[in-house]
């Protein structure tokens, strides 16, 4: 067992967890994650839908995680800003939390963590207390999580810029800013961005972090059954260089070169496509394109957001696996260097 402030804040054994990773649906494997020992987190259906529906499927995801598992899992709730307020979608996602808890005692049980992104988190930071919840908030600076610990958030997630999804615009590596933020602030740090197995994790804990959390790792699982096989498969297939950083950390494929404004982005993790027009596809196509990929399988011509990590991903793996392996690992790697460090104290 590897018991960290994080696992006791969250009542779990492993200090893993599965991140959201929207607008796709999560929910078995967030329930498997959970199932493991870990801490599943269920998504939105993204920062497009109008703010009804896009309440409505958070809770249908909410309640269907809750079925599958009667273990601590999180949803994760996007802070999106109209001005100085949060926008209707964003207040939609906090309803369903609420409302899918208080509704439910099964859903009250299980659904313990709201991981909120993007904006500053005060904002949503009375109505989680009230409601009993552990409030976790992704950074990308020392500064943001700074700001974060003082607005009173219970622990923090330190994603590098070598993290799937919507990376930061100052790109601050994981090996830096974890160590940064640990030193920085007191409450727990969770790293994040380019984790993938034990040796990451026996890291995170090494840079003063209380555990790990992951995307891309979760992409190639057995039990990840909510998404299109070939998504799995063009994560397993991508190699070293293949990511490239465009309105976000995407696989290079047939729909991202056209961003690029090239048949083929050569250097690795290239930041490329920040014209207007590249900007101005992605806010118009992105989320269709994402679904092309995730749901009907059609990593080409589709998006196939992915970490730096995906290189080093050569295998589908067992969730129920996977996690109870990496806490094993991690925990003899430690003790290991431990042994070694005091047999050479005694030898002098
Ligand atoms: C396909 C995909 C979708 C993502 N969607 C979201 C999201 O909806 N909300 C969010 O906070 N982060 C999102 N992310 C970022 C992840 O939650 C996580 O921070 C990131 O994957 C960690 O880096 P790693 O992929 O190297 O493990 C997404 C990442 C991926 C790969």
């Amino acid at each position: 067992m590897l018991t960290t402030r994080f696992t006791e804040l969250v009542g779990i054994a492993h200090p893993v967890v599965q991140e959201p990773m929207g607008p796709h649906a999560t929910d078995q494997l967030a329930a498997a994650v959970s199932e493991a020992g870990g801490l599943g987190t269920v998504s939105t259906p993204g920062r497009t839908p109008p703010a009804q529906a896009g309440g409505r499927v958070l809770r249908e995801r909410i309640e269907r995680t809750a079925a599958l598992t009667d273990r601590p899992f999180a949803v994760n709730v996007p802070l999106i800003f109209a001005g100085r307020e949060l926008n209707p979608l964003s207040i939609a996602y906090l309803r369903a939390v609420l409302d899918a808890r208080s509704a439910d005692s099964r859903v009250e049980r299980g659904l313990k963590v709201v991981t909120t992104s993007g904006g500053p988190p005060g904002a949503l930071r009375d109505p989680l207390r009230d409601a009993g919840l552990i409030h976790m908030h992704k950074i990308g600076s020392t500064r943001q999580a700074k700001k974060a610990e003082a607005l009173g958030v219970d622990a923090i997630i330190a994603c590098g810029y070598e993290m799937g999804g919507h990376t930061h615009d100052i790109p601050v590596h994981t090996f830096v800013l974890v160590p940064n933020v640990t030193e920085a602030v007191t409450v727990p740090v969770l790293l994040s961005g380019g984790g993938r197995d034990g040796r990451s994790l026996a890291a995170a804990l090494c840079m003063g972090a209380d555990g790990i959390a992951m995307g891309t790792r979760f992409i190639a699982t057995e039990e990840h059954t909510d998404w299109h096989p070939a998504y799995a498969q063009a994560v397993v297939a991508a190699s070293e260089g293949d990511d490239v950083v465009v309105n976000g950390r995407l696989l290079r494929n047939r729909f991202v070169d056209r961003l690029a404004g090239r048949p083929t982005v050569r250097t690795a993790t290239k930041v490329a496509g920040r014209s207007r027009w590249a900007q101005r596809t992605m806010e118009r196509y992105g989320e269709s394109a994402l679904r092309r990929a995730q749901r009907d399988g059609d990593v080409d011509g589709g998006i196939v957001a992915a970490g730096q990590v995906a290189g080093a991903i050569n295998d589908i793996v067992k969730v129920a696996e996977l996690v109870p392996t990496m806490a094993d690992e991690a925990a003899r790697i430690l003790s290991g260097l431990a042994d070694a460090h005091a047999r050479a104290a005694v030898r002098g």
